[in-house]
């Protein structure tokens, strides 16, 4: 066989192959179901948790031994070489993590902007540009004084994440989520948008399942470079969500 056909054949395998995939924060309410969903999901590949407290995994993921042999692994995102080593190999992180209003601003920051950081220089040590992160940022930032009750001032920090992500040579997609709740997935009309316009729906509120739905639908499209708010509304349920991420893109982004 010629070599240039056996490239091309290369390079369609390396494209129609399932994600092999890291989520990072993966003992949490939305990471957990990303890990869930991940797993039973057979357009992704093999499935790896990042965990911060191997208790928790145990618990949240039903894991054993919780160790790299069943792909868990144990760190944190302010430590490069941890997540240097679990990202080693896969093709996308996924980032549930995220700081609680207890930590101190600097402890905030390092989660939040170092973390991400961090998970970008990890992807990209694994498969250069082609790797991707998709990132659970946080409706809000636009508001100059977010409320402590919806954010306060992680959301200032998470804006620098998404901004940082976005600007890194990798596949970089930032979901901003409205309220989250614990209802099941699909079950709701799911609405996209930018610069929190959907602040004004009556009860903003998505399920956090559905946000892992998006997360893992990105993830498959391999899409790269896309910013956009989540929320939902009484309705239809969505099915299509490659749709949703069509709409998805800012207007001067579309093709
Ligand atoms: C890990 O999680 C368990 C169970 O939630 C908790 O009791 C323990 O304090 C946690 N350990 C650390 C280091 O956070
Ligand atoms: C909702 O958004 C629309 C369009 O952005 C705006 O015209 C309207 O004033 C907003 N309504 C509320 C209640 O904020």
């Amino acid at each position: 066989m010629p070599l240039s056909l056996l490239l091309a054949l290369a390079t369609a395998h390396a494209i129609t192959q399932p994600p092999d995939v890291l989520i990072t924060g993966a003992t949490g309410r939305l990471g957990s179901l990303l890990y869930q969903q991940a797993k039973a999901d057979t357009r992704i590949g093999s499935v790896r948790a990042f965990v911060y407290n191997v208790t928790k995994a145990r618990a949240a993921l039903g894991c054993q031994k919780c160790d790299p042999s069943e792909g868990i692994y144990v760190g944190d995102v302010r430590n490069p070489l941890a997540l240097n080593a679990a990202a080693n190999g896969v093709d996308a992180v996924l980032v549930a993590v995220g700081a609680s209003p207890s930590d101190t601003p600097a402890v905030a920051k390092a989660i939040e902007v170092d973390g991400v950081e961090n998970t970008a220089r990890a992807i990209y040590a694994s498969k250069g540009a082609a790797g991707q992160v998709v990132l659970c940022s946080s409706m809000g930032t636009t508001l100059p004084s977010p409320d402590p009750r919806q954010g306060g001032s992680i959301l200032f920090y998470k804006l620098n994440a998404e901004a940082s992500l976005l600007a890194a040579d990798v596949n970089s997609v930032v979901v901003k989520p409205c309220g989250l709740s614990l209802s099941p997935a699909g079950q709701s009309d799911l609405l996209v948008g930018q610069d929190d316009s959907l602040l004004n729906l009556t009860v903003p509120v998505v399920a956090r399942a559905d946000v892992a739905r998006v997360m893992i639908e990105a993830t498959v499209r391999r899409e790269a470079q896309l910013r956009f708010d989540l929320c939902a509304r009484r309705g239809a349920p969505t099915t299509d969500l490659g749709a949703l991420l069509d709409a998805a893109r800012y207007p001067s982004a579309r093709r």
